[in-house]
Formats: structure tokens, C-alpha cells, sequence
């Protein structure tokens, strides 16, 4: 089984961005926790803070993975494109936040991708990223 994990823009800072609100650990500690965890998975990691990059990680991946696990960080509020991308490719997707993005600032209350995606996971912190990978695993 393979898995694609997305994390979009400033979740590069993820350990050092705002640590009351997404943590003291990096993304690395994750994905090595992630590995150990399910080692039956292939999982690949890719992060950008480029809109257009993380459309194309969607189209690379999206026709041949069995899933993908999607935070888009600030784009998940804004963006058409990457809402469009997910509609158009064949792989599930699953948004995930690290944060309850409900109980934050109401800009944060609007997912424009959510709707296209096979499910949300939020709040949870990096467990977040474990649950979203349980999801897709069935
Ligand atoms: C986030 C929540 C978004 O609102 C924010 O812009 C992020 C991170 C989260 O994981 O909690 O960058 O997606």
C-alpha cells in the first residue's frame, strides 16, 4: 500500500512555528514514528509552500496511490485550485489539521476542500497524521 503525505505552507516550521499551537516536534519525528508504526505502508512525504507545487504533488500521486493525507495548512481556506485537483484525480484524499481549526479564528471555520475529500481529521495534533493513515488502511 502506498500513502502520499502532503503538508502544505509553513508546516516546514512545524517544532519551531507557534509551538503552543502545533508543538515542540518536527515533521521528521513524525514520519519516523509514522514508519515505524505501519511499516506494511510505503509512505512518502512531500512538503511545499507553493500552491502550484502541491497541485502537481496531487497529480503525480493521485492516479496511482492509495491515498493521500492532506494538510494544506492556510490554503485549505482559500484555495480553488487545489479543491479542483482533488476532484479531479482518483486517489482518496483525507484533510488533516493538527489543530481544531473550529475552535480557532472563524477564517479558520471555512474548508474549501473538505468537501472533496474522503474525510477530516483535526485537532489531534501529529496524531492527526496517524489517525488519517488508519483511515485510508481501513
Ligand atoms: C493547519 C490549520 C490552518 O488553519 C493553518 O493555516 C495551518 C495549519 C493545522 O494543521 O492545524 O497552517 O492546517
Amino acid at each position: 500500500m502506498k500513502i502520499q503525505i502532503i503538508n502544505g505552507p509553513n508546516l516546514n516550521l512545524l517544532g519551531v512555528r507557534e509551538p503552543g499551537v502545533y508543538g515542540n516536534a518536527s515533521f521528521d519525528a513524525c514520519m519516523t514514528a509514522l514508519r515505524r508504526r505501519f511499516p506494511d505502508v510505503e509512505l512518502s512525504y512531500f512538503q511545499s509552500n507553493i500552491e502550484g507545487e502541491i497541485i502537481n504533488k496531487l497529480h503525480e500521486t493521485g492516479f496511482s496511490f492509495d491515498g493521500i493525507v492532506l494538510n494544506a495548512g492556510a490554503y485549505t481556506h482559500t484555495s480553488v485550485a487545489i479543491h479542483d485537483a482533488i476532484k479531479a484525480i482518483t486517489t482518496p484524499v483525507v484533510e488533516v489539521h493538527i489543530s481544531n481549526v473550529h475552535a480557532r479564528e472563524e477564517f479558520r471555520h471555512t474548508s474549501l476542500i473538505s468537501g472533496v475529500c474522503r474525510g477530516v481529521i483535526a485537532g489531534f495534533g501529529m496524531d492527526s497524521y496517524r489517525l488519517a493513515v488508519e483511515a485510508i488502511k481501513g
